[in-house]
């Protein structure tokens, strides 16, 4: 990790990186969210900006300082998430970026409606269940707006089930994604969320798995670096 953080081989390179968790509204002082601390994805853009890279991260809810010379674009929720990300891309026609990391904890689902005033809780009943509608899948579809040449990385937390191992699981993720690289955490253990260490598989499209031995946050995102600037054109 120290000998790639002495290149600035990402110099000219535009990378956008989203990191931490969005929170969806039920009115206006609650929220559905996740423990997403946004430390892998500072991670990444912390290495990139130090190789070089022109660095835009894409906060999701993130209580950390800025790395030094990145842009810190903050948004809350996931429709947020997806036009920051879109834009940043470069995928509506602004400057394209050369790699784009989808880091963050992405809401699967959000309140089908958000409450103008803040609910109350009716002494006489239990409450009413929340209905919830499915978010826009942002990797997906930045997969799909993919622009020449631009790599497009996903992350995923996965368990082993009765349907498959974590490795089953995340090839077929990857697939489903069709993203260039996905970067798999085992949280079968445990939650890895808020901590510094971490370890992982990188996944490639074309078939290679690339362990990631356990370490600090900073050394996978050295480790996810590395398996990145092969596949830039
Ligand atoms: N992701 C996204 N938009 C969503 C959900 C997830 O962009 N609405 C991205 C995440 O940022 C991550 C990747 O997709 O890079 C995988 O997220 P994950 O939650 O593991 O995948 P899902 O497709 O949501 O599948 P699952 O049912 O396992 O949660
Ligand atoms: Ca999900």
């Amino acid at each position: 990790a120290g000998a790639d953080a002495l290149r600035a081989d990402l110099a000219g390179r535009r990378v956008v990186i989203s990191a931490g968790g969005t929170r969806e509204p039920l009115d206006p002082v609650r929220y559905l969210g996740n423990r997403s601390s946004g430390k892998q994805g500072w991670a990444l853009a912390r290495v990139a900006a130090a190789r070089g890279a022109d660095v835009t991260l894409v906060a999701a809810n993130v209580d950390l300082p800025a790395p030094f010379g990145v842009r810190v674009v903050p948004v809350g929720t996931a429709e947020e998430l997806r036009a920051a990300m879109l834009e940043e891309a470069g995928s509506g026609g602004g400057a394209a970026a050369d790699v784009v990391v989808m880091a963050a904890a992405v809401a699967d689902f959000r309140p089908a409606t958000v409450a103008a005033t803040k609910l109350k809780k009716d002494s006489a009943s239990e409450p009413d269940a929340v209905p919830l509608v499915r978010n826009p899948d942002v990797l997906a579809e930045l997969v799909t707006k993919r622009t020449p040449g631009q790599v497009v990385v996903g992350f995923a937390a996965e368990t082993g089930d009765a349907d498959g191992d974590v490795l089953a699981h995340a090839r077929a993720k990857l697939a489903r994604k069709g993203c260039n690289l996905l970067v798999v955490n085992d949280v079968s253990g445990g939650g890895v969320f808020g901590r510094p260490d971490n370890a992982a598989v990188v996944l490639a499209a074309d078939g290679t798995a690339t362990d990631v031995p356990h370490g600090s946050k900073d050394a996978v995102a050295a480790a996810v670096w590395r398996a990145i600037t092969p596949r830039l054109a």
